[in-house]
């Protein structure tokens, strides 16, 4: 299996481009399955779970035309509505078909997701969400069957907690449901308001986009005709280049990254000591002199982003003072704590907080990733550890991170991919 090896103590420099974001790509795919003509998507990311997801449309009947990061997307012959487990496995964010699939046919099978590495994460709002809208949900043999064999009607959500795959289901099954859906305590990421401006685009009317109550006047219609979407720039890759700036204390910048959308990140860089210069499309990261330590509580956005808490860890691991991490969000994402620890970190853990007690020091080993921002935390650490560290089941990293090797190599890291 591939692996990184990365020699650390090089600095970084010089700029590299950030790509579409993962996070509003899969909903955006998701969402052309609302129209039954070729819809194009441009700035798509090149990375595994846009592969993976473009492949199931194919499974169901749509076609597919993709240049590099250009695709064309046709749903208008879909012959099938069951999403299979052997593709819903690999990514659960598969399960973002299930409701435009309902609205548009009326009906559909999804396989259940099941947990990751990072917790158990249901689906339970999700389907409550289309069950207020009039669909018939039984879940047999590992698979959610909705029905709507009428189509579905408008409903009020309230959602107990914020969910960001949830929100983005309602808003799609909403779109052709026949009467007006409100959705109270909805996600406000930005791969939501690009999701949104989408289906806002094709003449849905939709009030509070970008705010936590969304009214969505749905069309009642068979389907949508969207216009050219260009994903966004994705703010967890920026994030990440920004922490490999801080950790190997580098000037680096980044261009088309939208500054708006990390301004959490930033803000904590500053807190650690880090200092910006900030453009309209780019952003250039000027090192601490010394990194503070940083305390950081992870929560939905605008907040401390959950996907950039291991990044932040393995920045923490050698800054001054002792750093203090709560994982709010998910109940098993501390997983890259003993691999960071492997490599001469000293991270201590009580429930859901983390304290990273500084060390002089890392020192290079064979580390394994665990999940998608674990994965990127080790070749952080591995940046500045001293000497030869491995990182394997990088293909958890290929979900992810487009070319994640080949921009750290073009700003200077030593940093190659290897078979083993
Ligand atoms: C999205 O996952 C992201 N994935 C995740 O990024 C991100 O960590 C997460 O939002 C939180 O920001 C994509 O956008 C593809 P949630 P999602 O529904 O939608 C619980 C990455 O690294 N919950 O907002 O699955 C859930 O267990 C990935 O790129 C329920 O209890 O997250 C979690 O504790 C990792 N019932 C919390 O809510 C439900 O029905 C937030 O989950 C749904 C969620």
């Amino acid at each position: 299996m591939d692996y990184l090896q990365i020699i650390g103590g090089t600095k970084l420099s010089g700029s590299i481009n950030i790509s579409g974001a993962k996070n509003s790509a899969l909903p955006v795919i998701a969402a052309t399955i609302l129209s039954d003509k070729p819809v194009t998507l441009t700035n798509l990311p090149n990375v595994v779970d846009i592969r993976t997801l473009l492949k199931l449309l194919t499974m169901l009947g749509g076609s597919v035309e993709q240049n590099d990061t250009v695709a064309v997307v046709n749903n208008g012959f879909m012959n099938s509505t069951k999403a299979v487990y052997e593709i819903v496995s690999q990514m659960r964010a598969s399960i973002l078909v299930l409701g435009p699939l309902l609205a548009r046919f009326g009906e559909c099978e999804v396989s259940l997701p099941g947990g990751c590495a990072i917790g158990q994460r249901p689906i339970d709002m999700h389907l409550k969400a289309l069950e207020a809208m009039g669909a018939k949900i039984e879940i047999k043999g590992g698979y959610v069957r909705a029905e709507a064999p009428n189509g579905l009607h408008g409903a009020k959500i309230v959602f107990d907690k914020i969910t960001v795959g949830g929100t983005e289901n309602t808003i799609m099954a909403a779109a052709l449901a026949h009467g007006v859906t409100t959705i109270v305590n909805a996600a406000k990421e930005p791969e939501i308001v690009q999701l949104c401006e989408m289906i806002a685009g094709a003449g849905v009317e939709i009030e509070g986009i970008g705010s936590s109550k969304i009214v969505i006047h749905g069309t009642g219609q068979k389907s949508l005709t969207f216009k050219e979407v260009e994903i966004i720039p994705d703010r967890i890759e920026a994030g990440t280049y920004l922490c490999a700036a801080a950790i190997t204390q580098s000037m680096i910048t980044l261009n088309k990254v939208n500054a708006e959308h990390i301004q959490a990140s930033i803000d904590k860089l500053e807190a650690m000591g880090c200092s910006f210069e900030i453009e309209e499309t780019s952003i250039t990261i000027k090192p601490a002199q010394k990194l503070k330590f940083v305390d950081l509580i992870t929560t939905e956005y605008p907040g401390f982003p959950t996907d950039m808490q291991a990044q932040f860890m393995a920045v923490a691991t050698i800054a001054e003072g002792e750093s203090l991490i709560e994982e709010r969000l998910f109940e098993n994402r501390f997983m890259h704590v003993s691999e960071l620890n492997r490599l001469g970190a000293d991270i201590w853990l009580k429930g859901n907080i983390a304290a990273v007690r500084p060390v002089k020091t890392l020192y290079g080993a064979d580390v394994m990733a665990t999940d998608l921002r674990a994965s990127s935390a080790l070749v952080l650490a591995g940046l500045i550890a001293n000497g030869v560290t491995n990182v394997h089941r990088i293909y958890h990293l290929d979900r992810g991170y487009d070319n994640l090797e080949g921009k750290l190599s073009a700003l200077g890291a030593n940093i190659t991919r290897l078979h083993g």
